[in-house]
């Protein structure tokens, strides 16, 4: 089947799969990327946070959540009570999707479905490496990948749910909580304290279950 499948190693681990994304052709958007960006953390990692794409710091260092939404991140998860160092994060695309500049950043454009679909066999690899109990996903495009089309933040978030069919995993976790991604907290203007505090309760729902 198109898509990244080819490139997969068929008995993954973490440093394998890291090395092996580097040569993947599945989709387009290696083009224009500095490298491919696998999940990174504690392989034994209880919880799982799962991201959309690199951004443009994420992209330069080859590490996810490095960059400012990241920063953002780190801190909601210490003031939900969970070490930053305790989880291991991920996304569900691998390279940068970006078109045009402003200033010296590269400006992000949201993956395509079509980019979803084709990466998820590195997701899929991963989670036949990772066990976690619990799985946070962090806005729309990764709620989408991992629940189909018609999911969205507003009427799901905070809640722990059964991992659903739609994204078939070797060890599915106890449960996958929604939330707001962290760039839409640093995006929200007045509401920014508001965002971020729901941000930190939703991930204190998350530390209970663990
Ligand atoms: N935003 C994401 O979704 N993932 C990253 O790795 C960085 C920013
Ligand atoms: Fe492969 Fe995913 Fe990169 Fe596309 S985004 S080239 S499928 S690793």
């Amino acid at each position: 089947r198109p898509g990244a499948q080819a490139w997969v190693p068929e008995d993954p681990t973490l440093p394998a799969l890291r090395e092996a994304v580097q040569g993947c052709r599945g989709c387009e958007l290696y083009r224009d990327a500095t490298q491919g960006v696998m999940g990174d953390g504690d392989p034994d990692a209880a919880l799982v946070l799962l991201g959309e794409q690199p951004g443009d710091k994420e992209d330069q260092e080859g590490e996810p959540f490095v960059g400012p939404a990241g920063r953002l991140l780190d801190e909601a998860l210490e003031d939900a009570g969970i070490a930053p160092g305790s989880v291991f994060k991920t996304n569900v695309v691998k390279h940068f999707r970006w078109s045009g500049m402003r200033g010296k950043r590269r400006i992000h454009q949201s993956p395509h479905k079509a980019h979803v679909t084709a990466c998820s066999p590195w997701l899929e690899a991963e989670f036949r490496v990772l066990r976690p109990t619990g799985v946070v996903v962090l806005g729309g495009t990764a709620g989408k990948a991992v629940f189909g089309a018609s999911f969205k933040v507003g009427e799901t978030r905070g809640r722990p749910l059964p991992w659903p069919d739609t994204l078939p995993v070797a060890n599915p976790p106890q449960w996958v909580l929604p939330t707001t991604h962290p760039s839409a907290v640093l995006r929200a203007r007045e509401e920014r304290q508001a965002s971020y505090d729901a941000l930190v309760a939703d991930l204190r729902v998350a530390a209970s279950r663990l």
